[in-house]
């Protein structure tokens, strides 16, 4: 069997985040501007080549797939992707097919999801306030995400919320959104906000919030006990008392996880990012295209992994204000 895919600090790549689309039908003004020039289609991998991509990467070792965007439920027939990658798990290599999506379409996609053999799905949502959602999102319908959530629920998916932690904006949530969150069996995530991408909102040093200081707010009301319980991704997990359900802390700021980072993405376009930090790509398109046999993929899969960086050098800086990388979020799925 082809050999599994090491970093030189000697981290095993078994994650793989795959964005099919940089679209999406919000506007969050943490991630994007208001105002977005999108790729043109013919630039981007078809659902054959993203099928080819993904399952080069299976056959090197990669255990857990999420498909991100943009959003990843615009993009047309993202199904038909769905159900050719399940065969992966039905043959047994591939442990978990999974997605990062802002709900807006679960509603119509659920179920089909679950019938390709999907089981935990990450969901954002930063607020229950269906006019700071809107002011938030700027195009988001926050009725349409909490019925997407609940179909989703009911097709029997477990689902995790993600927050980013935004000061002044959602602080006084913090508690009501991991009361909400585990009423329903979910849990709840919270993000730092990270310096990725021009937006045209508020600075990133004002919108920022250390985890530190969520914990705090949380602690007003809810009595947080570290507990052992991992996902494979970079949140660390602690049990609400009062409620018996686990929130989530994503800190790439104050506590980076780099040296446990078991992940790469790949954008719609097949351009490969070692690091969500760091502006080192590697064109995964050109060897795709060039040939119908594998080898070429495989040899710049290989090369590119040899140049995993160490970590990110993410920093919130006020005198600067320059972003520590100029591609938005939207454009590597997180
Ligand atoms: P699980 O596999 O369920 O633990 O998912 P996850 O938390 O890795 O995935 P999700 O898509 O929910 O990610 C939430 C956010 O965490 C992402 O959008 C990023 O903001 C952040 N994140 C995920 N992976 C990394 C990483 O490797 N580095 C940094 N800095 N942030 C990450
Ligand atoms: N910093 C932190 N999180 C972000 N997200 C989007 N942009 C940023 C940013 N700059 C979050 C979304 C979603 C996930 C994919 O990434 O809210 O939960
Ligand atoms: Fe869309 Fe997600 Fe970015 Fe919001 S954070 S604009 S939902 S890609």
């Amino acid at each position: 069997a082809p050999a599994p895919l090491i970093d030189p600090f000697g981290r095993a790549v078994s994650y793989v985040r795959v964005s099919v689309t940089d679209r999406c039908d919000f506007r969050c003004v943490y991630c994007m501007a208001e105002h977005m020039t999108f790729l043109p289609r013919k630039d981007l991998l078809t659902l054959e080549e993203l099928d080819r991509l993904c399952t080069a990467f299976i056959a090197r070792g990669t255990k857990k797939l999420r498909i991100t965007g943009g959003e990843p439920l615009v993009r047309h027939d993202l199904m038909k992707l769905f159900r050719a990658l399940s065969r992966h798990l039905v043959s047994g290599k591939l442990e978990e097919l999974t997605l990062t999506t802002n709900g807006s379409q679960l509603a119509r996609f659920a179920s089909q999801l679950v019938d390709c053999g999907v089981e935990r799905i990450n969901v954002s949502l930063d607020t229950l306030d269906p006019d700071r959602f809107r002011a938030l999102t700027r195009t988001g319908d926050h009725a349409r995400v909490l019925a997407g959530i609940d179909a989703a629920l009911k097709a029997g998916l477990k689902v995790k919320l993600n927050a980013v932690a935004l000061k002044g904006v959602n602080e006084d949530e913090f508690v009501p959104l991991v009361r909400f969150a585990h009423e329903r069996g979910m849990d709840m995530t919270f993000i730092e906000v990270m310096p990725l991408g021009e937006i045209d909102g508020p600075a990133r040093v004002d919108q920022y919030l250390p985890m530190t200081q969520v914990r705090d707010r949380l602690s007003e009301a809810l009595t947080l006990t570290e507990i052992d319980y991992r996902t494979g991704g970079p949140a660390r997990y602690m049990r609400a008392e009062e409620t018996g359900g686990r929130v989530g802390f994503i800190t790439p700021l104050t506590h980076n996880f780099c040296e446990s980072c078991n992940r790469v993405r790949v954008t719609c376009t097949g351009t490969l990012y070692m690091c969500l930090g760091q502006e080192d790509a590697a064109d995964l398109r050109a060897p795709l295209r060039d040939s119908g046999d594998d080898a070429l993929l495989h040899a710049a899969i290989e090369a590119a992994i040899l140049r995993k960086p160490k970590g990110h050098d993410f920093v919130i800086d006020r005198a600067t204000q320059i972003p520590a990388v100029s591609r938005h979020m939207s454009t590597t799925g997180g």
